[in-house]
Parts: structure tokens; sequence; C-alpha cells
């Protein structure tokens, strides 16, 4: 008989859809022969990383012949003061992705259930069927996580919950508050990550700071990353925290050598370099400010986002996306989120705003 490697995959796994990054630049330049292209697809900083975070990983290159240091000890140090933690309560992970994964492969068995939100995170779904659990997709309210949904879903064989704080692609955010009265009556069997992927950008007041909250929920992982706001994508290096009880566990399904030199040397340069940050949340504010107010005059409703980017409705969003590659704008389809009339655009320099408002008006 023939080999059929569809067959012999486990059920969760071929239930799966592949993960649709944003094009590469290179790529669409390929395809469609246009040059001076612009990518406001993949949530990336627009400044690009700190000079000092540079200038750290070219001096790590000279010594790639060893292994990186698999404990991570310097820069976990360096988390652990600057977010007031202990090491032990930190776990490194090869870009934040890999502490969603290591936190369903810790404690979700085939037999279990996730709960995440509709329209949050394609990982949430991706990381659940891979340990061949039952992904439980709860509907959103207003674009955003409805937390008493998401209570109510809770059953006897729930394991995990994801929250995206703010979520990507929507942008919505969840306030202190409701976030708090949500973990206080959630079961103590069920861990809870929270995703701060873009914790740095959002300036709201009422925005939690969830690393505070780790004495009161055992229960609790907070995920961030150096690929948002630190402008590390490429390096791949995030982080979670947690009780070291939780951090112990996820650091034995963890990689012995999962964040690499390089990236650990960038990201401790990156942690110290506050005007760099200061600098990458004006740009933000302001950029998104520009697209705000430019929809406005196109007369497009858009979903207000906490985060460096932002869905606006657009209707036929399949046409309007190929028409903006063939302007040399890449954006970012969201119809595998359930959003086919939306696109996701990140925020970039004032440059490339005005440019993808431009075309945008033009495609219209
Ligand atoms: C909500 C959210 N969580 C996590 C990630 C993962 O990022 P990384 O693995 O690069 O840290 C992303 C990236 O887009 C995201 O949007």
């Amino acid at each position: 008989m023939a080999f059929d490697a569809f067959k012999l995959a486990v059920p969760g796994v071929r239930s799966l859809q592949p993960y649709i990054p944003g094009k590469p630049i290179e790529e669409l330049e390929r395809e469609y022969g246009v040059t001076n292209v612009i990518k406001l697809a993949s949530n990336e900083n627009p400044l690009g990383p700190s000079p000092k975070a540079l200038a750290a990983a070219q001096a790590a290159l000279t010594e790639i012949a060893r292994y990186p240091d698999g404990g991570g000890f310097a820069l976990k140090r360096a988390l652990a003061k600057k977010l007031g933690v202990l090491p032990e309560q930190i776990t490194l992970g090869n870009g934040s992705n890999d502490i969603l994964e290591f936190a369903a492969r810790t404690f979700v068995t085939a037999q279990d259930e996730v709960v995440f939100s509709q329209h949050a995170f394609a990982v949430y779904p991706i990381v659940t069927r891979a340990v061949d659990a039952r992904a439980v997709e709860v509907p959103a309210r207003d674009w955003g996580h409805d937390l008493a949904a998401m209570h109510a879903a809770i059953t006897a064989r729930t394991r995990l919950i994801f929250i995206a704080n703010p979520n990507n692609p929507t942008g919505t955010w969840l306030r202190s508050d409701e976030l708090r009265e949500f973990l206080d009556n959630v079961p103590e069997s069920v861990v809870v990550v929270v995703d701060e992927a873009y914790f740095e950008y959002v300036e709201e007041s009422a925005y939690p700071d969830s690393i505070a909250w780790l004495a009161r929920y055992p229960n609790l992982i907070c995920a961030r990353t150096f690929s948002k706001i630190y402008g590390l994508a490429g390096l791949r290096v995030g982080y979670g925290v947690s009780s070291p009880a939780v951090a112990d566990l996820l650091n034995r399904v963890r990689q012995p050598f999962n964040v690499n030199s390089i990236a650990q040397a960038a990201a401790l340069a990156a942690l110290d370099d506050s005007a760099h940050l200061d600098e990458a949340r004006r740009v933000n504010t302001d950029g998104m400010q520009q697209l705000v107010k430019g929809f406005e005059q196109l007369g497009l409703a858009y979903i207000p986002s906490a985060g460096n980017f932002v869905c606006v409705e657009v209707g036929e969003a399949g046409r309007v996306y190929e028409n903006l590659l063939r302007a040399g704008v890449i954006v970012r389809p969201v119809a595998n989120y359930g959003m086919p009339r939306h696109l996701r655009v990140s925020v970039g320099l004032v440059n490339e705003n005005q440019r993808f408002l431009d075309a945008l008006k033009k495609i219209l």
C-alpha cells in the first residue's frame, strides 16, 4: 500500500490549516515584478531594533561556534530585575509562540479542552490541535474577548485558556478590573495564558500589568516578546513569566538551546534602551492617528486598536489586498480569522502610512 502521510498524522494535526504569514517583500518583488515594496503586514517595529541591540548581535557573531547558554542566565537575570520577579519564574522562548506551545504541551492532553476567543491569535488553535486536544472557540463580543462567555465555556475538561491582551488581529484589549474578575473565577485546575505581545505599546491607564498578579494567581502565565516594540522579530526571542513551579514545568518541555546566542545578546542590550522604546511608542501613536484619520476621511470603519496595527473594513478585502500588492503595499488579509471584510495594517513610518492610504484611496 502507498505511504499516506496524512492518514498517519494525529487527527488534530489533520484538522489544522497552515498558518499564513505576512507576504515577504522579496516574494512580492519576485511574483509581481514590483519594486519599492513596503510591508505593513506583520506588526513589526518600523524603526527596527535599538542600535545597541544591533551592536550586541554583531559582537555575538564571533561566538557562534559554541552552543548558546541554554539557561539564558544573563537575559533571565536582566528580565527578572526589570520585571520585579525571580529568574526562576522566567521561561525563554524562540519567540513568545514557543511559550504558547509549551503551555499546551505541558498541561493539555488529547482528552482535554482549550478555550480561546473567536478572532483571536491564530497560534492558539495550532498549538491546541497539535496536542490533539479540543479547541473551544468562544464567539467574540464587539470583536473582542467575551469574558463571561469564555467563563461559561469552562468544563471539567478545560485545562488551558488563552487570552490575548491586546488581541491580534482585532487590537481589542481588556481592562484590569474585568480581567481580574475573570481570573478570580477561573478554577485552579485551569491554566491561563495572558498573551501580552503588544504590552509595551498600550497607553491605556486601565490596561493591566498582569505580571504583578502572579502571586495571587499561581495558574497564570504571562507571555511577552522581543518581536514587536523591541524590533527583534527575526531573531525569535520571547518569554513567559509565571510561578516558579509552572516555569519549572515549561522549562522541561523546552528544547535545551531554543534561544540562540545572537538573540540572547541582542535582547539583553535592547532591554536597556528605553529611549528607543519611547521613540517606537511615539512613532506608533502618531502613525495610528495618521491611519485612523485617513480611514475617517475615506469613510471607512475601523476597530479601535491598542496595538501597533489596526483592522479597517474595506468590503471586498481579498480584491483590495490584491490591488494593494500591485501597488507594492503588503498588508494582511484576515479572512482566515473570520473577518472577510477587513484588512489588518501595521503602523509604519509616516511615508509608509501615507503610501498605504493613497493606494487604498485609489483602489476604493
Ligand atoms: C497576540 C500575539 N501573540 C504572540 C505573537 C508571537 O510573536 P513571537 O513568537 O514573534 O514572539 C504574536 C505575533 O504576531 C501575536 O500577535
